[in-house]
Protein backbone atom coordinates (compact mmCIF):
# COMPACT_ATOMS: atom_id res chain seq x y z
CA UNK A 1 0.00 0.00 0.00
CA UNK A 2 1.38 3.29 -1.38
CA UNK A 3 2.26 5.96 1.88
CA UNK A 4 0.78 9.13 1.22
CA UNK A 5 0.28 12.46 3.67
CA UNK A 6 -3.06 13.69 4.63
CA UNK A 7 -2.40 16.59 2.29
CA UNK A 8 -1.77 14.03 -0.54
CA UNK A 9 -5.16 11.82 0.27
CA UNK A 10 -7.04 15.42 0.33
CA UNK A 11 -5.90 16.50 -3.16
CA UNK A 12 -6.16 12.28 -4.46
CA UNK A 13 -9.96 12.60 -2.82
CA UNK A 14 -11.01 16.01 -3.87
CA UNK A 15 -9.34 15.30 -7.63
CA UNK A 16 -11.63 12.31 -7.78
CA UNK A 17 -14.90 14.04 -5.81
CA UNK A 18 -14.56 17.97 -7.16
CA UNK A 19 -17.79 18.66 -6.53
CA UNK A 20 -17.41 18.02 -2.72
CA UNK A 21 -14.31 20.97 -2.50
CA UNK A 22 -16.70 23.06 -1.34
CA UNK A 23 -17.82 21.96 2.11
CA UNK A 24 -21.09 22.34 3.54
CA UNK A 25 -21.93 22.89 7.09
CA UNK A 26 -24.54 20.67 8.68
CA UNK A 27 -25.48 20.74 12.65
CA UNK A 28 -23.50 18.79 14.92
CA UNK A 29 -26.11 18.99 17.22
CA UNK A 30 -28.04 16.47 14.82
CA UNK A 31 -25.71 13.72 15.46
CA UNK A 32 -24.44 12.04 18.88
CA UNK A 33 -21.49 11.07 16.69
CA UNK A 34 -20.88 14.49 15.23
CA UNK A 35 -21.00 15.79 19.01
CA UNK A 36 -18.51 13.23 20.73
CA UNK A 37 -15.85 14.78 17.94
CA UNK A 38 -16.96 18.14 18.20
CA UNK A 39 -15.03 20.75 20.25
CA UNK A 40 -15.95 19.96 24.30
CA UNK A 41 -16.88 23.34 25.27
CA UNK A 42 -19.26 24.14 22.45
CA UNK A 43 -22.60 24.46 22.89
CA UNK A 44 -26.19 23.63 21.28
CA UNK A 45 -28.01 26.58 22.98
CA UNK A 46 -26.30 29.37 20.97
CA UNK A 47 -27.79 28.83 17.30
CA UNK A 48 -29.88 31.91 15.81
CA UNK A 49 -33.54 30.75 15.26
CA UNK A 50 -33.56 33.69 13.12
CA UNK A 51 -32.05 35.50 10.39
CA UNK A 52 -33.04 38.80 8.82
CA UNK A 53 -31.77 37.96 5.28
CA UNK A 54 -32.03 41.45 3.45
CA UNK A 55 -32.35 42.51 1.35
CA UNK A 56 -30.02 45.58 1.30
CA UNK A 57 -31.41 49.14 1.57
CA UNK A 58 -34.90 47.81 2.68
CA UNK A 59 -34.80 48.91 6.54
CA UNK A 60 -32.92 46.01 7.82
CA UNK A 61 -31.04 47.71 10.22
CA UNK A 62 -34.11 49.65 11.57
CA UNK A 63 -35.61 45.68 12.05
CA UNK A 64 -32.13 44.87 13.73
CA UNK A 65 -32.40 47.57 16.28
CA UNK A 66 -36.32 47.08 16.97
CA UNK A 67 -35.44 43.52 17.45
CA UNK A 68 -32.64 43.67 19.77
CA UNK A 69 -34.82 46.14 22.28
CA UNK A 70 -36.87 43.36 23.17
CA UNK A 71 -35.57 41.94 26.04
CA UNK A 72 -35.59 38.30 25.49
CA UNK A 73 -34.00 38.70 21.71
CA UNK A 74 -30.06 38.96 21.45
CA UNK A 75 -28.58 39.40 18.23
CA UNK A 76 -24.81 38.27 17.48
CA UNK A 77 -21.93 40.72 18.54
CA UNK A 78 -19.97 42.69 16.04
CA UNK A 79 -17.51 42.13 13.30
CA UNK A 80 -14.66 43.92 13.02
CA UNK A 81 -14.93 44.30 9.23
CA UNK A 82 -18.50 44.10 8.33
CA UNK A 83 -20.03 45.66 12.21
CA UNK A 84 -23.17 44.02 13.05
CA UNK A 85 -23.41 41.71 9.87
CA UNK A 86 -21.63 38.23 10.18
CA UNK A 87 -21.89 37.15 6.27
CA UNK A 88 -21.17 34.27 7.38
CA UNK A 89 -23.59 31.94 4.68
CA UNK A 90 -22.84 34.63 1.72
CA UNK A 91 -18.92 35.06 1.97
CA UNK A 92 -15.63 33.63 2.43
CA UNK A 93 -16.35 33.68 6.27
CA UNK A 94 -18.74 30.35 5.74
CA UNK A 95 -14.81 28.65 5.31
CA UNK A 96 -13.82 29.59 8.94
CA UNK A 97 -16.22 27.26 9.80
CA UNK A 98 -19.49 27.29 12.56
CA UNK A 99 -17.15 27.52 15.66
CA UNK A 100 -16.05 30.77 13.95
CA UNK A 101 -20.15 31.38 13.91
CA UNK A 102 -20.72 30.65 17.39
CA UNK A 103 -18.28 32.22 19.30
CA UNK A 104 -20.11 35.56 17.62
CA UNK A 105 -23.11 34.62 19.42
CA UNK A 106 -23.72 34.87 23.59
CA UNK A 107 -24.55 32.60 25.57
CA UNK A 108 -28.34 32.62 26.85
CA UNK A 109 -29.31 32.56 30.22
CA UNK A 110 -32.50 30.71 29.61
CA UNK A 111 -32.33 29.09 25.81
CA UNK A 112 -36.16 28.40 26.12
CA UNK A 113 -37.53 31.60 26.39
CA UNK A 114 -34.70 34.01 24.86
CA UNK A 115 -34.02 34.17 20.94
CA UNK A 116 -31.10 34.64 19.48
CA UNK A 117 -30.91 36.13 15.51
CA UNK A 118 -28.75 37.28 12.79
CA UNK A 119 -29.11 40.04 10.52
CA UNK A 120 -27.00 39.94 7.20
CA UNK A 121 -28.88 41.94 4.56
CA UNK A 122 -26.79 40.21 1.03
CA UNK A 123 -28.61 36.97 2.02
CA UNK A 124 -31.49 37.80 0.18
CA UNK A 125 -30.13 37.51 -2.95
CA UNK A 126 -27.21 35.16 -2.89
CA UNK A 127 -27.51 32.05 -4.86
CA UNK A 128 -25.45 29.53 -2.42
CA UNK A 129 -26.93 30.96 0.75
CA UNK A 130 -30.40 29.19 1.02
CA UNK A 131 -29.05 25.57 0.83
CA UNK A 132 -25.95 26.87 3.09
CA UNK A 133 -28.55 27.59 5.88
CA UNK A 134 -31.05 24.83 5.33
CA UNK A 135 -27.55 22.64 5.98
CA UNK A 136 -27.24 24.28 9.37
CA UNK A 137 -30.16 25.59 10.77
CA UNK A 138 -33.28 23.83 9.16
CA UNK A 139 -35.91 24.92 11.27
CA UNK A 140 -34.53 28.73 11.43
CA UNK A 141 -37.19 31.51 10.86
CA UNK A 142 -36.34 34.04 7.85
CA UNK A 143 -37.86 37.87 7.41
CA UNK A 144 -37.39 39.50 4.52
CA UNK A 145 -38.27 43.19 3.79
CA UNK A 146 -39.74 44.48 0.63
CA UNK A 147 -39.61 47.93 -0.96
CA UNK A 148 -40.39 49.31 -4.51
CA UNK A 149 -37.56 47.37 -6.04
CA UNK A 150 -36.83 50.78 -8.25
CA UNK A 151 -36.50 52.43 -4.77
CA UNK A 152 -34.82 50.15 -3.07
CA UNK A 153 -32.11 50.76 -6.27
CA UNK A 154 -31.89 54.06 -5.89
CA UNK A 155 -31.41 53.98 -2.27
CA UNK A 156 -28.23 52.11 -2.99
CA UNK A 157 -27.09 54.26 -6.15
CA UNK A 158 -27.52 56.70 -3.23
CA UNK A 159 -25.27 54.53 -0.10
CA UNK A 160 -22.62 54.06 -2.76
CA UNK A 161 -22.88 57.76 -3.93
CA UNK A 162 -22.30 58.94 0.04
CA UNK A 163 -19.22 56.30 0.13
CA UNK A 164 -17.10 57.92 -2.75
CA UNK A 165 -17.78 54.99 -4.75
CA UNK A 166 -16.11 56.18 -7.94
CA UNK A 167 -18.43 54.87 -10.66
CA UNK A 168 -21.90 56.54 -8.40
CA UNK A 169 -19.56 59.45 -8.15
CA UNK A 170 -19.07 60.01 -11.91
CA UNK A 171 -21.94 58.25 -13.89
CA UNK A 172 -25.81 59.44 -12.76
CA UNK A 173 -28.04 56.98 -12.05
CA UNK A 174 -29.87 56.44 -15.52
CA UNK A 175 -26.67 55.71 -17.07
CA UNK A 176 -25.97 52.88 -14.12
CA UNK A 177 -28.90 51.14 -14.51
CA UNK A 178 -29.26 51.33 -18.08
CA UNK A 179 -25.48 50.29 -18.76
CA UNK A 180 -25.00 47.74 -21.48
CA UNK A 181 -22.94 44.92 -21.22
CA UNK A 182 -19.98 46.54 -23.07
CA UNK A 183 -20.41 48.97 -20.19
CA UNK A 184 -16.69 49.12 -17.85
CA UNK A 185 -16.72 46.07 -15.42
CA UNK A 186 -17.18 48.61 -12.44
CA UNK A 187 -19.90 50.28 -13.99
CA UNK A 188 -21.59 47.06 -14.77
CA UNK A 189 -21.30 45.42 -11.30
CA UNK A 190 -22.80 49.03 -9.77
CA UNK A 191 -25.83 48.57 -12.28
CA UNK A 192 -25.99 44.63 -11.24
CA UNK A 193 -26.01 45.68 -7.02
CA UNK A 194 -28.95 48.38 -8.05
CA UNK A 195 -30.96 46.47 -10.33
CA UNK A 196 -30.16 42.30 -9.36
CA UNK A 197 -31.72 42.54 -5.55
CA UNK A 198 -35.08 43.97 -6.41
CA UNK A 199 -35.56 40.90 -8.85
CA UNK A 200 -37.71 39.63 -5.23
CA UNK A 201 -40.11 36.67 -7.12
CA UNK A 202 -36.57 35.15 -8.15
CA UNK A 203 -34.97 35.37 -4.85
CA UNK A 204 -37.85 33.95 -2.29
CA UNK A 205 -38.08 30.82 -5.28
CA UNK A 206 -34.49 30.12 -4.61
CA UNK A 207 -35.45 30.52 -0.64
CA UNK A 208 -38.43 28.53 -1.14
CA UNK A 209 -36.29 25.47 -2.59
CA UNK A 210 -35.15 24.59 0.64
CA UNK A 211 -37.55 26.41 3.14
CA UNK A 212 -41.37 26.11 3.64
CA UNK A 213 -43.39 29.50 3.16
CA UNK A 214 -44.37 29.06 7.05
CA UNK A 215 -40.86 29.60 7.93
CA UNK A 216 -40.60 33.26 5.50
CA UNK A 217 -41.98 35.98 6.97
CA UNK A 218 -42.69 38.93 4.31
CA UNK A 219 -42.22 42.54 6.05
CA UNK A 220 -43.80 45.28 3.60
CA UNK A 221 -40.78 47.92 3.95
CA UNK A 222 -43.31 51.05 3.89
CA UNK A 223 -45.33 49.89 7.00
CA UNK A 224 -42.30 49.72 9.00
CA UNK A 225 -40.94 52.71 8.39
CA UNK A 226 -44.14 54.80 9.16
CA UNK A 227 -45.89 52.20 11.11
CA UNK A 228 -43.09 50.10 12.88
CA UNK A 229 -45.27 49.44 16.14
CA UNK A 230 -47.56 47.29 14.26
CA UNK A 231 -45.16 45.60 12.17
CA UNK A 232 -43.23 44.61 15.37
CA UNK A 233 -45.81 43.45 16.68
CA UNK A 234 -47.02 40.68 13.83
CA UNK A 235 -43.40 39.90 13.89
CA UNK A 236 -43.41 39.06 17.48
CA UNK A 237 -46.35 36.95 16.52
CA UNK A 238 -44.96 35.15 14.31
CA UNK A 239 -41.80 34.12 16.00
CA UNK A 240 -43.96 33.59 19.31
CA UNK A 241 -42.41 35.74 21.06
CA UNK A 242 -44.13 36.70 24.58
CA UNK A 243 -45.46 40.49 23.57
CA UNK A 244 -43.65 43.11 24.12
CA UNK A 245 -45.33 46.52 23.80
CA UNK A 246 -42.98 48.89 21.19
CA UNK A 247 -45.14 51.74 21.63
CA UNK A 248 -43.23 52.33 24.79
CA UNK A 249 -40.07 52.47 23.05
CA UNK A 250 -40.57 53.86 19.86
CA UNK A 251 -41.79 57.58 18.21
CA UNK A 252 -41.56 59.59 15.33
CA UNK A 253 -38.59 61.74 15.58
CA UNK A 254 -40.14 64.82 13.20
CA UNK A 255 -36.02 65.61 12.53
CA UNK A 256 -34.88 62.57 11.32
CA UNK A 257 -38.41 61.78 9.83
CA UNK A 258 -38.42 58.34 10.71
CA UNK A 259 -39.44 56.27 14.24
CA UNK A 260 -36.52 56.35 16.56
CA UNK A 261 -35.78 54.61 20.06
CA UNK A 262 -37.10 57.18 22.99
CA UNK A 263 -34.32 57.98 25.47
CA UNK A 264 -36.32 60.57 27.30
CA UNK A 265 -39.13 62.75 27.60
CA UNK A 266 -37.38 64.69 24.66
CA UNK A 267 -34.38 62.85 23.35
CA UNK A 268 -34.56 60.19 21.05
CA UNK A 269 -31.92 57.85 19.28
CA UNK A 270 -32.34 57.39 15.59
CA UNK A 271 -30.10 55.23 13.46
CA UNK A 272 -26.99 56.98 11.94
CA UNK A 273 -26.73 59.37 8.99
CA UNK A 274 -26.15 56.58 6.55
CA UNK A 275 -29.71 55.29 7.18
CA UNK A 276 -32.73 57.27 6.01
CA UNK A 277 -30.29 59.72 4.26
CA UNK A 278 -32.05 62.98 2.10
CA UNK A 279 -30.81 62.83 -1.74
CA UNK A 280 -32.95 64.41 -4.51
CA UNK A 281 -35.71 62.37 -5.82
CA UNK A 282 -35.13 60.07 -8.61
CA UNK A 283 -35.28 61.83 -12.33
CA UNK A 284 -38.38 60.60 -13.97
CA UNK A 285 -36.40 58.77 -16.91
CA UNK A 286 -34.69 56.78 -14.32
CA UNK A 287 -38.56 55.74 -12.69
CA UNK A 288 -39.72 54.50 -16.55
CA UNK A 289 -36.95 52.82 -17.26
CA UNK A 290 -37.15 50.90 -13.67
CA UNK A 291 -40.79 50.58 -14.03
CA UNK A 292 -41.03 48.93 -17.54
CA UNK A 293 -37.82 46.52 -15.92
CA UNK A 294 -39.44 45.69 -13.43
CA UNK A 295 -42.96 45.49 -14.67
CA UNK A 296 -43.14 41.22 -15.04
CA UNK A 297 -40.96 40.87 -12.18
CA UNK A 298 -43.42 42.62 -9.80
CA UNK A 299 -46.19 40.53 -12.28
CA UNK A 300 -44.30 37.46 -11.20
CA UNK A 301 -43.82 38.33 -7.29
CA UNK A 302 -47.42 39.00 -7.12
CA UNK A 303 -48.17 35.51 -8.77
CA UNK A 304 -45.82 34.08 -6.07
CA UNK A 305 -47.21 35.65 -2.86
CA UNK A 306 -50.83 34.87 -3.93
CA UNK A 307 -49.33 31.19 -4.22
CA UNK A 308 -48.05 31.07 -0.48
CA UNK A 309 -50.75 33.01 0.69
CA UNK A 310 -49.14 36.74 1.43
CA UNK A 311 -50.83 39.47 1.22
CA UNK A 312 -49.37 41.71 -1.39
CA UNK A 313 -47.64 45.21 0.32
CA UNK A 314 -49.09 48.24 -0.91
CA UNK A 315 -46.21 49.21 -2.92
CA UNK A 316 -46.64 46.60 -5.63
CA UNK A 317 -50.74 46.97 -5.56
CA UNK A 318 -50.06 50.04 -6.76
CA UNK A 319 -47.17 49.73 -9.03
CA UNK A 320 -49.46 46.65 -10.41
CA UNK A 321 -52.34 49.12 -10.65
CA UNK A 322 -50.54 52.37 -11.98
CA UNK A 323 -49.32 49.84 -15.13
CA UNK A 324 -45.74 50.61 -13.48
P1 LIG B 1 -32.57 55.52 2.74
O1 LIG B 1 -31.36 55.93 3.51
O2 LIG B 1 -32.33 55.36 1.29
O3 LIG B 1 -33.78 56.36 3.05
P2 LIG B 1 -30.90 49.23 5.37
O4 LIG B 1 -30.79 49.38 6.83
O5 LIG B 1 -31.45 47.88 4.97
O6 LIG B 1 -29.65 49.61 4.67
O7 LIG B 1 -32.03 50.24 4.88
C1 LIG B 1 -31.85 51.62 4.93
C2 LIG B 1 -33.21 52.24 4.72
O8 LIG B 1 -34.03 51.98 5.86
C3 LIG B 1 -33.20 53.75 4.60
O9 LIG B 1 -32.99 54.05 3.24
C4 LIG B 1 -34.58 54.15 5.15
O10 LIG B 1 -35.48 54.56 4.14
C5 LIG B 1 -35.14 52.86 5.78
N1 LIG B 1 -35.68 52.97 7.13
C6 LIG B 1 -36.81 52.34 7.56
N2 LIG B 1 -37.07 52.64 8.83
C7 LIG B 1 -36.09 53.48 9.24
C8 LIG B 1 -35.84 54.15 10.48
N3 LIG B 1 -36.64 53.99 11.54
N4 LIG B 1 -34.76 54.96 10.55
C9 LIG B 1 -33.95 55.14 9.47
N5 LIG B 1 -34.14 54.52 8.27
C10 LIG B 1 -35.20 53.70 8.16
Amino acid sequence: LQQKTPMEHAIQYFDMFPNEQDPIWKNPCDHDKHMEIWSPNKTCDKWPKLLVIGPQKTGTTALHTFLSMHPLVTSNMNNKQSFEELQFFSGNNYYNGIDWYLDYFPKLNNASVEMLFEKSAGYFDSSRVPKRVHALLPNVRLICILISPAKRAYSWYQHMKAHEDPVALNYSFYDVITALDTAPRQVKSLRDRCLNPGIYSYHIENWLDYFSSRQIYIIDGDILKDKPVEVMDRVQRFLGLKNFDYGQVLRYDSKKGFYCQIMSDKKNKCLGGSKGRQYPPMDPKSEEYLSQFYRKHNIALSHLLDKINVRLPNWLEEELNSGK
